[in-house]
């Protein structure tokens, strides 16, 4: 339950932008789609910059879960890296397990409290303490679609899911694939918390944030089954295994009409060299405009000597600059997790995204994505996960998923 480790307090934050010392960090993550490399890039160079040499260790498979793997083992193995990149619910159980150093000297020094929103720092710190660097907020709940399809169709995006079949049926009549869907479980709870959240605000707030039994077993959560399985049938034969980013590039080729996928899907777009509502047009998935689901990537740093201490404080403050969290973010598709970064730069689905943060926020309607790692811990998530695959993948009824979700999730809880 402890944290075992206090970082000793640095002689001055000019110290922190020019270290005396040349030093590196080894980095887990799973940055290696064509735009993530592009963001990660950004964070090697400042810190190289800084004299902070950078050791890449990046486990390929969206959403994390083989790096998860990676770094339990080598954890385990008492060689931890440097830093990882983690989602909240990880960030806590990793602190919880007494892994993680305290970063509560530079978040002081950069004044973290006053510009990261409460719904981050729920996550970024662990008994008052901060022991992991938020560098972004991720809005999973997106619908993308091809410009050039939609065009040539004369379609609008859609806002309701009846306009999103009327669309579907008219881009698979035109030859098209409708939807472009990747086959791995977390991209399936990906879009199904987006028809949950699309459903009702108060439906993913009782059935997915409060997991509560009566909620997992009502109509809405049928009606969310029932969505999936209309999905389904407008997605191509060869989805099985496809990586999402894959499915990002038959909406940017103009072989797909849409994909429902998190926003990091437009950092597949700005690295192709397109403008996100240009060429790829962007909205909120049906139903959920007011709404945000929110995921933010952090890094936490692990205990590995305190000869490490200087290079891993460099790399949280770089982290957490607002230049850095501006360039970053423009190539990542998501938008700073620090509210205090100008928003001129970025395109108009960013820009919506920070207007709906704020509604949302004012509106209690801001909740944690379940499918990224902010809505229950790994063990209750998976059981929602493995219901939602098995359905997707079979011919269950959505009665039939309802109550296996149901029965899954208090069995797990
Ligand atoms: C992470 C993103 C990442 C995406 C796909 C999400 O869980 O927060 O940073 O781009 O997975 O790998």
């Amino acid at each position: 339950m402890k944290l075992t480790k206090t970082f000793a307090v640095l002689a001055c934050t000019s110290a922190l932008a020019a270290p005396a010392i040349a030093d590196e960090v080894e980095v887990l993550h799973w940055w290696t789609s064509g735009g993530e490399a592009a963001a990660v890039s950004v964070l090697k160079s400042d810190l190289e910059g800084k004299g902070t040499g950078w050791v890449d260790m990046a486990v390929a498979g969206g959403g994390g879960d083989a790096a998860m793997t990676t770094l339990r083992a080598r954890v385990t193995a008492g060689d931890p890296p440097t830093a990882a990149q983690m989602l909240g619910m990880t960030v806590r159980e990793w602190a919880d397990e007494g892994f993680l150093g305290n970063l509560n000297d530079v978040a002081a020094a950069e004044g973290w409290d006053d510009v990261i929103p409460p719904a981050v720092q729920a996550f970024g710190k662990y008994d008052g303490n901060w022991v992991a660097a938020p560098v972004n907020m991720h809005r999973p709940h997106w619908v993308w679609g091809s410009a050039k399809i939609f065009s040539e169709l004369g379609l609008e995006m859609p806002s309701t899911w009846d306009e999103f079949f009327a669309a579907a049926d008219k881009i698979q009549e035109a030859g098209y694939v409708a939807v472009a869907q990747g086959g791995q479980a977390w991209q399936e709870a990906t879009v199904w918390e987006a028809v949950v959240l699309g459903i009702s605000p108060d439906l993913y707030r009782t059935a997915i944030i409060e997991a509560d039994d009566a909620a997992l077993r009502s109509e809405g959560i049928v009606e969310s089954f029932e969505i999936m399985r209309k999905i389904r049938g407008y997605v191509d034969p060869n989805f099985a295994g496809r990586d999402w980013n894959l499915a990002t590039a038959m909406v940017i080729n103009g072989e797909a009409g849409m994909q429902i996928m998190g926003d990091w899907a437009k950092g597949e777009v700005i690295a192709a060299g397109l403008t996100p509502g240009v060429e790829v047009l962007c909205d909120v998935a049906p139903g959920t405009q007011g709404s945000f689901l929110f995921n933010t990537d952090f890094f936490a740093m692990f205990d590995v000597g305190d000869d490490k201490q200087m290079a891993q404080q460099n790399m949280a403050a770089s982290a957490m600059s607002v230049n850095f969290q501006e360039t970053f973010n423009l190539a990542k598709g998501s938008i700073p997790a620090r509210t205090d970064v100008p928003g001129d730069k970025f395109d108009v689905c960013a820009q919506k995204s920070m207007a709906d943060l704020a509604e949302a926020t004012a509106s209690n309607t801001l909740f944690g994505s379940l499918a990224h790692g902010h809505g229950q811990p790994a063990a209750i998530q998976a059981a929602y996960t493995d219901v939602v695959t098995q359905h997707f993948n079979s011919d269950m009824s959505a009665e039939d998923a309802a109550a296996a979700l149901a029965d899954a999730v208090m069995a797990a809880k």
